[in-house]
């Protein structure tokens, strides 16, 4: 084992339950996701307390691994991932409760020798044979691994113990796919045991968005067409493919980013209030707007919506190249990594407020925001005032890499005239909170461990969310695109995003560094 540093910082005081006694089946445990992401927020969570003492993991995959193997990797996961936020005094504990398991998802063989394994741990560890498997594999596996378990009885809930199962996206490729994979889930288990994850809803600043509308009085009344110009959602990254081409060109921006990210966006902003935080009855509100997003015609696709492809340009001050140079991508691909558009959500609290979206690769900064626009104000009153660059007031949720509330407003610029300057009032989370070491899987792993689904999409959302991008999948697939790339790496896309917004009156609030 290697050496750890004297300790870091102080292990925060436990807020929350610990989960149930349990085990965590990671199927695809010598992946990415696991080292970077799942075992730095097991990590993170043994340090808050939230494990249960009652508690292992058992990795699986098809590498050759002893169990001594495996908790040297994920130590290694853990100092790279979290940096040097190991803590020393409970990691031996930690780390012993790690077991390896190697073998081929395909093979009928492998699941009896998984249940043995499982006995084992049960009794080694107390863990009331309460099991989650979570899939961190290609999601081809997803359908294959869920049956095999059932068939084994690993599916199976009775004299209390549970069983539950986390997957996430891509869940299909479109609507079709969605529908087909949802019944093979649904065939051999409960939708109660089914946690389909979307790694948005694990950022504090997405979860935020509930509590700021729905905990505060001031907010509610004016969050509707009333008051409400427009909404504005922009997920702009800089980074490029990042060596997952050949995922991302069957997929392309639209399905990797707006049926599941950018919908949980959407409905969290344009919800009505839930009874209660019930899973259900949070999702139910959230699905109801998923269902009221206006279908967009054919003729709408093309007036309505926008792609681009990067090519060439200038990113952070280095020369990057086109997405068609990118490795595992064919030189005339024609998958967007760019999309905008405009949605109508037909009910009475949004009806004509159009909601903007865009997302693209290789923008000119990081960043993901919701930008409220209220309607702009009579400024009868100011008609002979000097009025420079008057903005309407925006609300913004900051999601990252900056975390916070903004509002813009107009204020009077000092002096001996009546003039008006726009100005901002800023809430920031880590001047507030402090920083928080956090993947965004703690809270999900938690969940699941409580049997909290409120943050896990139900099948239904996710058939609705494939259903909003349906019509575009069709058209844009039988009118390729002719003009691609369309825009210049470390631009804000193409000109037609722009276009978009201009023949509406407005304009996209892009955020410089
Ligand atoms: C993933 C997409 O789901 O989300 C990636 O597949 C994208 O293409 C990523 O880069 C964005 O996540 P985040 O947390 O960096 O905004």
């Amino acid at each position: 084992m290697a050496q750890l540093a004297e300790q870091p910082a102080a292990t925060p005081p436990r807020i929350g339950k610990q989960g149930d006694p349990c085990v965590m089946v990671i199927f695809g445990a010598a992946g990415d996701l696991t080292g970077r992401m799942l075992i730095p927020a097991l990590h993170n969570l043994a340090r808050a307390d939230l494990l249960p003492k009652e508690f292992a993991v058992l990795g699986v995959a098809r590498a050759q691994m002893s169990n001594e193997e495996f908790r040297k990797r994920i130590f290694d996961d853990v100092k790279e991932y979290c940096g040097d936020c190991i803590d020393a005094s409970l990691w031996e504990g930690f780390a012993s409760r790690f077991y390896y398991f190697a073998g081929d998802f395909n093979d009928d063989k492998l699941y009896p020798q998984i249940k043995d394994r499982l006995a084992q741990i049960d009794r080694d560890h107390s863990t009331h044979q309460n099991v989650f498997y979570y899939l961190a594999t290609a999601p081809s596996f997803f359908g294959i691994i869920v049956e095999k378990l059932a068939a084994t009885g690993l599916m199976e809930q009775k004299n209390g113990h549970w069983r539950r199962v986390i997957i996430e996206k891509p869940f299909g490729h479109d609507l079709e796919s969605a529908k087909i994979l949802n019944q093979q889930l649904l065939k051999v288990a409960d939708e109660k045991q089914i946690y389909r994850i979307d790694h948005y809803l694990g950022k504090e600043t997405v979860q935020n968005i509930m509590a700021f509308r729905f905990a505060n009085g001031i907010f509610e009344p004016i969050w509707n067409r009333r008051y409400i110009d427009h909404v504005q959602i922009s997920v702009a990254e800089t980074v490029g493919v990042e060596g997952r081409g050949s995922y991302f060109d069957h997929a392309g921006s639209l399905r990797d980013m707006v049926p599941n990210h950018i919908m949980q966006l959407i409905s969290l902003t344009a919800m009505e209030p839930p009874i209660s935080f019930d899973a259900n009855a949070v999702r139910d509100e959230q699905a109801k707007i998923l269902h009221a997003i206006q279908p967009i015609s054919d003729e709408e696709v093309l007036s309505r919506t926008v792609r681009g492809q990067y090519g060439n340009g200038t990113e952070d001050g280095q020369q990057v190249s086109a997405y068609r140079s990118e490795s595992d991508v064919p030189p005339d691909s024609r998958t967007e990594t760019f999309v905008a558009m405009k949605l109508l959500i037909d009910n009475w609290r949004w009806n004509d407020v159009p909601f903007y979206l865009r997302t693209g690769k290789r923008m000119p900064v990081r960043n993901t925001h919701i930008m409220i626009q209220f309607r702009q104000a009579p400024f009868v009153l100011f008609r002979d005032t000097q009025v420079e660059h008057l903005m309407p007031n925006q609300l913004v949720l900051h999601i990252q890499p900056e975390e916070g509330i903004s509002l813009q407003f107009a204020a009077k610029v000092p002096g001996p005239v009546m003039r008006l300057g726009t100005v901002d009032m800023n809430f920031e989370y880590q001047e507030y909170f402090g920083k928080q070491a956090s993947t965004g899987y703690e809270r999900l792993l938690h969940d699941c461990m409580i049997g909290d689904q409120t943050l896990f999409q139900r099948a239904d959302m996710v058939e609705a969310g494939w259903s909003v991008v349906s019509p575009l999948l069709d058209i844009w697939k039988a009118l390729p695109p002719r003009n691609f790339p369309n825009y210049a790496s470390g631009t804000w896309g193409p000109k037609e995003a722009d276009e978009l917004m201009e023949r509406d009156g407005r304009r996209w609030r892009n955020f410089e560094k």
